[in-house]
Order: structure tokens, then C-alpha cells, then sequence
């Protein structure tokens, strides 16, 4: 049973009638008084809410319900409705614990998405315990292809991308340089049922402010000086699929407003023509960087961030899932071994310990290029620390065979340091070549400067 509470009685009834219609059962109320009455005492599977009660724009009289409800009924999700112009106010109710929010004036498809994912990710947590399930389980449910790892910390990842790729719901991947977040979000896209749909990945750092709508929502001919022709955009190409939009943090504020409106109602204008298009797009975006700080910083719109996060899946570091370096080698080496003409190629369980010391700032892409370069460089058949080493451009380990970490009693942020500096000396000090060599992008090349105080 769904309870909708609405004090307007024209909003209550047209609901109803749509949700009937999509085979959902509800119950309607006009004050938060009866609901948080009718909830004590009735199954409830999920709530729709107005926030604007008796005209009220300040919107206290909706949040006071919506903690209300988590107090009475914590494990219900409730969606809000909100004025657009209120959306601070759905913002505030996200943080109070509600699911999602859609805005007036909503559409009969979006209410129903809307709901079908908030009940879909209710269903999600609780079949979720806390235990971790074994990789053989999750390879049996979900084709999780190519992530290689087994580490409790990755599994927990692949479990809850797993549940949750079906419903529809937008999923922020975070994490560090290299740590998969792109393989993750194609295996969303792969275990849903948009699978057969396309897979559109948008790089949001590569696309300017000005071309950013004419490239996501196309243009028409004539729409500016350059339009030679009429060009299909980024969300007309997902449509039926996934859109995975990379890089979301480097989005400048304007861009940042028109796509929330997109991501808000799946509405949009193509640049140079008044009609308004929709789009049926899921939407999975991907960030190396803390978009919570950014937020309170100033440079990342908070309602954007809650449009785009109704599901956050975080990526461990390699560093910090460390016993799974052991498989990821391995694999690599068999892999380049076979794509090189090098069958037979095996790593030295030596040169497996000294690869698990390392603090890995590019993660799983440094790691996978170093072994591909090793297995291009060596001439043996079996690596040694020595033959990765080289191949990484590192000076050997002191004492290759020496089972502890080679580089004794430094930290993880020391051998860090002294794997930039070294590679910036090997480099002469150019930025793009350590870059590729250590698998991190510049900017977050740049942030490892700073956070080592290195001057370049
Ligand atoms: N668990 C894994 N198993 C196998 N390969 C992996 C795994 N994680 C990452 N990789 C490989 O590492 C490389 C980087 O992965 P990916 O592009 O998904 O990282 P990313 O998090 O998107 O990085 P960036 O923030 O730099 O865009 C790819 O070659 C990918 O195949
Ligand atoms: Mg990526």
C-alpha cells in the first residue's frame, strides 16, 4: 500500500488514479496529522508527500512530517513533492531521510519511475546484510566480467551494484584515479534491462561551457555559426540506455543548472528549437574527486549532487585492498603474456610481495600498465622485482628477494612522494609523461603535488 498525503484534494485524486492504473494500491490523506495516525497502525509500503501544506512556502509543516515518518516508520521510503522553485526545501527533506523528490509540475511517467526505484532500492536493502557475499555467488547472479578482485571491501561494491543495477536509480561511482569506476558503471548497465539499450559515456572534463548544450542536447542547423547541420546530442543517443556521465566535478556552474533540469524531469530542448524533448536515459556519473567538499565549497550545486547520488558506490583504493594485488598481477601478466607472444610469462612470488608494498597512487591502470610494460621489457620467464622495477622506471629494490617491503620502514606517503619525484626526474619535469607513467590524470597528478608540498 502507498499513502499519498496531499491537502489538495484535485493532486490526491489524480495520483491515485495513476498509480492504480500502474496496478499500486493507495490510501490518500490531506493532513500530516491522520497520516502519521493512519502509518501507527497500517502496512505502508511507501510514501508520497507534498512538502507545500496549506499554501505554507516555507515548507516547515512537510519536513516536520517527513521526520515524523522516519521516527514512526525509519524502513519507509518517502518521495517528496516540491515546488521547483522550493527545491532548497527537497534538498533539506533528502537530508531528513527521504528517497527522491520530483517537482511540480510532475508527469504521470516520472511519478511512476519514480516510485517503481524508490521501492525497488527499498527491496535492495532489505535483502542486503551486512555479511559479504563469496565472489562465486555474485558471478552466478550478475555478470561482473573483467573486475577482477575478492578483497571484502570489493566485493561489498560488486553486491550492491549488483542490487541495485536494475532499478533504474542514479548511481554516483567515486574513487580514486584507476580504481574501476568506469568498469562499474558499465556492469550497472550490463546487469540492468536497458542492457540491450545503448551505453553513451560523456567525458564532462573534455567538453567546454560553451559547447556543453549543443554536445548533450544537439542543435539544429543554423543554431549558431558553426552549425553546418543538425546533430543528435548526447541524451537523443542514451535514449533507451545508460547515460554515463564522467568527470561530473569539473562542470562549471552553468552546466551544472542544465543538467539538473534534464536529470530533474528527462525534458529537454534541442539548441535552436522550441520543442521539448524527452528522453527514458539512466543515469550513471563518475568523479575522482569529493563532491561533498565541493558543495561546501561553493562549486558544486548541492541539488545536483542529490539528483545524481540516490545510490553512492565508493571504490577502495588499491592500497587499501591490497591482498587482492596478488590475482590482479597474475591475471595481467597472463593476459599481456598471451596479447605479446610471452605464454608461459610468471611472476616471481617476490616480485608479487613487492608489488603489495607499494602505495599504488594511479591504482589498478598503474598497475596493469606496469606489468604490460614488464612483460614487453623482460627477457626472462620468470619477473623479477627487478625486471618490474625497470619496466616502471624505478631504481631496483635494494634487495629484490628480501620477502619484507623493499623500501623498509617508509610509509605509504613516503614511497608515494618518492615515486613522483623519481618519475619527475626520469620525466625532466614533464608533468603529461609522469602522468601516463604513474596512471593519474594531471589534475590529479596536481593534487598529489599539493598534498606532497612538491614544487614543480
Ligand atoms: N577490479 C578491476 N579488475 C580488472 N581491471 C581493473 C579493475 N579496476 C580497474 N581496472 C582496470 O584499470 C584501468 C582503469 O579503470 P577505470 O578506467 O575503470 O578507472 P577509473 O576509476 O574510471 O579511473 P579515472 O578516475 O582515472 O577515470 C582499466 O584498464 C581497467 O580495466
Ligand atoms: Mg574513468
Amino acid at each position: 500500500m502507498i499513502l499519498i498525503v496531499d491537502d489538495d484534494p484535485s493532486v490526491l485524486a489524480s495520483l491515485r488514479l495513476v498509480l492504480k492504473q500502474a496496478g499500486w494500491p493507495s490510501h490518500g490523506l490531506a493532513s500530516p496529522a491522520e497520516a502519521i495516525a493512519w502509518l501507527e497502525t497500517s502496512a505502508c509500503e511507501l510514501v508520497i508527500q507534498d512538502m507545500n501544506f496549506s499554501r505554507q512556502t516555507s515548507g516547515e509543516e512537510g519536513l516536520a512530517l517527513l521526520r515524523r515518518i522516519k521516527t514512526v516508520r525509519p524502513a519507509v521510503p518517502v518521495v517528496l513533492i516540491t515546488a521547483w522553485a522550493s527545491i532548497a526545501l527537497a534538498v533539506e527533506g533528502m537530508k531528513a531521510g527521504a528517497s527522491d523528490f520530483v517537482t511540480k509540475p510532475w508527469t504521470n511517467p516520472q511519478i511512476l519511475q519514480t516510485v517503481q526505484t524508490a521501492l525497488g532500492l527499498a527491496a535492495a536493502r532489505r535483502d542486503s546484510g551486512t555479511d559479504v557475499p563469496p565472489r562465486e555467488d555474485l558471478d552466478r547472479r550478475y555478470d561482473f566480467d573483467g573486475l577482477i578482485g575478492d578483497h571484502p571491501r570489493f566485493l561489498k561494491v560488486l553486491d550492491l551494484v549488483g542490487r541495485v543495477s536494475d532499478t533504474g536509480a542514479s548511481v554516483l561511482v567515486t574513487g580514486e584515479s584507476g580504481t574501476g569506476k568506469e568498469l562499474v558503471a558499465e556492469a550497472l548497465h550490463r546487469n540492468s534491462r536497458r542492457r540491450a539499450g545503448p551505453f553513451v559515456k560523456v567525458n564532462l572534463g573534455g567538453i567546454s561551457s560553451t559547447l556543453f548544450e549543443s554536445e548533450m542536447f544537439g542543435h539544429v542547423k543554423g543554431a549558431f555559426t558553426d552549425a553546418r547541420a543538425d546533430r543528435r546530442g548526447r541524451f537523443e543517443l542514451a535514449d533507451g540506455g545508460t547515460i554515463f556521465l564522467d568527470e561530473i566535478g569539473e562542470l562549471d556552474p552553468a552546466a551544472q543548472v542544465k543538467l539538473l533540469r534534464v536529470l530533474q524531469d528527462r525534458t529537454y530542448e534541442v539548441l535552436g528549437s522550441s520543442t521539448t524533448r524527452t528522453v527514458d536515459v539512466r543515469v550513471v556519473s563518475a568523479t575522482n574527486r569529493n563532491l561533498a567538499e565541493m558543495v561546501r565549497a561553493g562549486t558544486f550545486r548541492e541539488d545536483l549532487l542529490y539528483r545524481l547520488n540516490l545510490i553512492a558506490l565508493h571504490l577502495p583504493p588499491l592500497r587499501d585492498r591490497a591482498e587482492d594485488i596478488p590475482t590482479l598481477a597474475t591475471r595481467f601478466v597472463q593476459t599481456f603474456a598471451v596479447a605479446h607472444g610471452r605464454e608461459g610469462l610468471a611472476l616471481d612470488p617476490a616480485a608479487l610481495r613487492w608489488l603489495q608494498g607499494l602505495p599504488w597512487p594511479g591504482n589498478v591502470r598503474q598497475l596493469r600498465q606496469w606489468i604490460e610494460r614488464a612483460v614487453l621489457v623482460s627477457r626472462r620467464d620468470l619477473l623479477r622485482p627487478d625486471d618490474l622495477a625497470a619496466a616502471a622506471e624505478m631504481e631496483a629494490p635494494a634487495a629484490a628477494a628480501d620477502p619484507l617491503p623493499p623500501v623498509g620502514s617508509m610509509t605509504m606517503d613516503e614511497i608515494e612522494k618518492a615515486m613522483i619525484l623519481k618519475s619527475l626526474r626520469h620525466h625532466g619535469g614533464n608533468i603529461s609523461r609522469v602522468a601516463e607513467a604513474l596512471g593519474l590524470s594531471r589534475a590529479a597528478l596536481y593534487r598529489r603535488f599539493e598534498k606532497h608540498g612538491i614544487d614543480v
